[in-house]
């Protein structure tokens, strides 16, 4: 969450930054800002709100200069607005920061005692103070940010200027991700490489409390005991122009629709993976996953593979309380943690907490050389293409088609499936993506459906095995676009509570393909129907009966039960994003979210 891009080239800063910002806005979007040096002096424009409100201020900016530093914010402390937006600027010093300052009271304290005007309620300005106190007795910049790094606790990454050094950048980092881009002539700080994939294509990552001192075109990287290390940089390939909604309105939709060439290409990528792969978990007798989000549904999905087809007990944790709960991981257990950005704080600690106990860890990332990424003994990739929707979606059925295959591969390798079950489920893989399609084509009557959805105040998505963690995320999809209250239980629970906000205000939307669940399920809705419930269905083909019952009924194409449920949730997607769309809200952005959610 926020966006960081510095730059320091013989380019007009404002054009790149604002680029790069753009690129960026889907980790904040609550204000934005830049600083670039102008005749000497840092001129700084901030805008609240999204970062169109800035680019309309700077319209007619000019600036004469070759350095500048600019973000787009998720407020941590402090409200959204202009004064609380970076850069933050204190006696000359510029400064843009990601993730939040643990121990920003105590240092607020301290700084107020020393008589610090403070003009903002952030944490980041509290740095900028510290940096430029240090300059007055060092007249240094990076001696300034060495003297102050033992004091700052928390997770953060952070560019700062200082308008005595125009040809000068640092920034360091303790979390969330920070990556140098090298140009032939200009170097930029970014905290996506897509910030930057448009100047140059070798990017340096930092790793956690390393600092990067740019001056000119000279490059250096420093430990943090202050000893100099060397880094390779690393290639990357990723095509800028993925980032183009290619026609559609939204880039939701446009992920939506890209799934079954994205699925088929994420299947294609994990079958072909070498067949010695199996051996690397040759001592595993206990698999945990983590993650969070949407992640977690897919991991939710994991277990039903991984304990079904290889017979390998699984537990499944939500990340943010593994890391807390001094879990029992043991060495030969196998760590997997899913995260689309490989940037989810949460996560990134959990897996790093499973490695420190002894596990294999094993990480299923969209994102190329993110910190999860790099961390993993074994990496394996969703091939999803870049996710711009803040709400995941491609992401979620990639990863579900993989675990799928891993559990598969696993199943097969340890003797607990035999070649035909493997061949026949293969064969039911690699129809999908025709199958997506196939449903995506029908979606003027997801568009219809979802118009009904207006007149409910709230909604319950129902489902049984593989189809209950599809039900969980149909719930977060319509929470978090459609702002609209929804929860995802399994079938069976309906009688232990949730049964009684049944009334005909209330949306029942069961998933109930045609599998060794279906009668119960239905017997379930029938539940609720007889309370006066409003009742949407999604099944396999032609179900008379569930039609009967349903006050809409969306058919599915007929699946084996390890693909229903990526076909299931297609229309719940498309549900939600067509109801959000209506509403008027922002699909792409909803309020107060996140793409990349790199503080706890
Ligand atoms: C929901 C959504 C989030 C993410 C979650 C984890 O649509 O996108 O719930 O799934 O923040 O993100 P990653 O997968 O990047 O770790």
């Amino acid at each position: 969450m926020c966006g960081i891009v510095g730059y320091l080239g013989p380019q007009n800063p404002k054009d790149i930054i604002l680029q790069g910002l753009k690129k960026l806005e889907y980790r904040g979007y609550d204000s934005a800002g830049v600083a670039i040096l102008d005749h000497g002096i840092f001129k700084r424009v901030r805008a609240e709100g999204k970062l169109v409100n800035l680019e309309k201020k700077l319209v007619d900016e000019k600036f004469e200069g070759h350095l500048g530093i600019g973000h787009t914010r998720w407020a941590t402390h402090g409200v959204p607005s202009e004064r609380n937006a970076h850069p933050h600027q204190v006696d000359g010093i510029s400064l843009v920061h990601n993730g939040i300052i643990e121990n920003y009271l105590e240092i607020r304290e301290d700084l107020l005692k020393m008589g610090a005007l403070l003009t903002s309620e952030t944490d980041s300005e509290l740095v900028a103070h510290l940096v430029a106190l240090e300059i007055k007795k060092t007249k240094d910049l990076f001696l300034a940010v060495k003297s102050i790094l033992l004091r700052l606790r928390g997770a953060f990454s952070i560019v700062v200027i200082w308008d005595q050094k125009p040809k000068e950048m640092i920034a360091f980092k303790d979390g969330p991700p920070l990556i140098v881009g090298l140009g032939p002539e200009e170097t930029f700080i970014v905290s996506d490489v897509q910030a930057a994939i448009a100047h140059t294509s070798e990017f340096v990552y930092l790793e956690d409390r390393e600092v990067v001192w740019i001056q000119n075109k000279e490059v250096r990287f420093f430990d943090d005991q202050g000893n100099e290390v060397k880094k390779a940089p690393v290639h990357v390939a990723w095509s800028e122009d993925q980032m183009d909604k290619m026609g559609f309105p939204h880039y939701m939709l446009k992920e939506i629709y890209e799934q079954p060439r994205a699925i088929a290409h994420a299947i294609k990528e994990t079958f072909q993976i070498p067949a010695d792969f199996e051996s690397q978990f040759d001592q595993v007798q206990k698999i945990t996953i983590v993650a969070c989000g949407t992640s977690y549904y897919a991991a939710l999905m994991g277990k039903y593979y991984f304990e079904k087809l290889a017979r390998i007990p699984c537990e499944v944790d939500v990340a943010s309380e593994f890391r807390y709960r001094n879990p029992l991981i043991k060495k030969n257990d196998l760590v997997i943690a899913i995260s689309q950005s490989g940037e989810t704080a949460d996560t990134l600690s959990a897996a790093r907490l499973g490695k420190s106990k002894g596990a294999l860890l094993l990480s299923i990332c969209n994102v190329k050389n993110s910190s999860l990424d790099r961390e993993s003994h074994i990496q394996m990739y969703m091939n999803s293409g870049i996710e711009v929707g803040v709400a995941s979606t491609k992401a979620f059925t990639c990863s579900l088609a993989l675990l799928n295959v891993l559990a598969l591969r696993l199943g097969l390798y340890r003797n607990q499936i035999q070649k035909p079950e493997f061949k026949e489920q293969e064969e039911a893989l690699k129809a999908l993506p025709s199958q997506v399609e196939a449903i995506l084509s029908y979606d003027k009557y997801f568009l219809e459906a979802s118009d009904a959805f207006k007149e409910f105040k709230g909604f319950l998505y129902m489902g049984r095995g593989v189809s209950y963690p599809i039900a969980m995320e149909g719930a977060l999809k319509m929470k978090e676009l459609a702002y609209l209250h929804a929860e995802g239980y399994p079938a069976g629970e309906m009688k232990h509570g949730p049964l009684a906000l049944v009334d005909a205000n209330i949306a029942v939307v069961m998933i109930l393909p045609l599998d060794e669940h279906f009668e119960k399920s239905l017997s379930n809705l029938e539940e609720a129907k007889a309370r006066g419930g409003k009742i949407i269905s999604l099944s396999t083909g032609h179900q008379p009966k569930l039609k009967k019952i349903s006050d809409r009924y969306l058919s599915l194409p007929k699946a084996h039960w390890s693909t229903n449920p990526i076909l299931s949730v297609i229309p719940l997607q498309l549900m939600a994003y067509h109801l959000a769309d209506s509403l008027g809200h922002d699909v792409d952005q909803p309020r107060n979210l996140a793409k990349s959610v790199t503080v706890e």
